[in-house]
């Protein structure tokens, strides 16, 4: 029983990458940004793909990858568990960043 959880969870971090992509496009927030209310904010909001890959942004590793993933779930509310956050770390790494993981 265990092995089988084990594997399944492997399964679900291993995959690739279609839970992490719809999770990140799938978010809607609830939240004033600049003076606008949203109902429907998403990650694409506040940073478009160019944000992730621009020469000075903060994130140098796959560690800090998750950590900013994380930071912005837990400042929006946005609710993901650690495995969402993790699916969507790794789908953005695939994506934008490319670091050993
Ligand atoms: C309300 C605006 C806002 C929204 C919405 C938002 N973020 Fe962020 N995000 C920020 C800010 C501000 C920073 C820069 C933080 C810093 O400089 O410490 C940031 C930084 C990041 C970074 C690091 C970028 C780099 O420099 O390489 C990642 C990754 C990230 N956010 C992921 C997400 C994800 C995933 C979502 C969707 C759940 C999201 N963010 C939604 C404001 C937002």
């Amino acid at each position: 029983m265990v092995l089988i959880l084990a594997l399944y969870a492997g399964g679900v971090v291993a995959d690739d990458g279609e839970q992490g992509r719809m999770l990140y496009y799938g978010v809607e927030i609830e939240r004033t940004i600049q003076g606008v209310d949203y109902t429907d904010a998403n990650c694409e909001t506040c940073h478009d793909d160019a944000f992730y890959q621009r020469a000075d942004r903060k994130v140098h590793s796959y560690a800090s990858l998750e950590a900013f993933v994380e930071g912005c779930n837990t400042n929006l509310d946005v609710g993901w568990f650690p495995d969402e956050v993790s699916a969507v770390a790794s789908w953005m790494n695939a994506t934008y960043y490319r670091f050993e993981e």
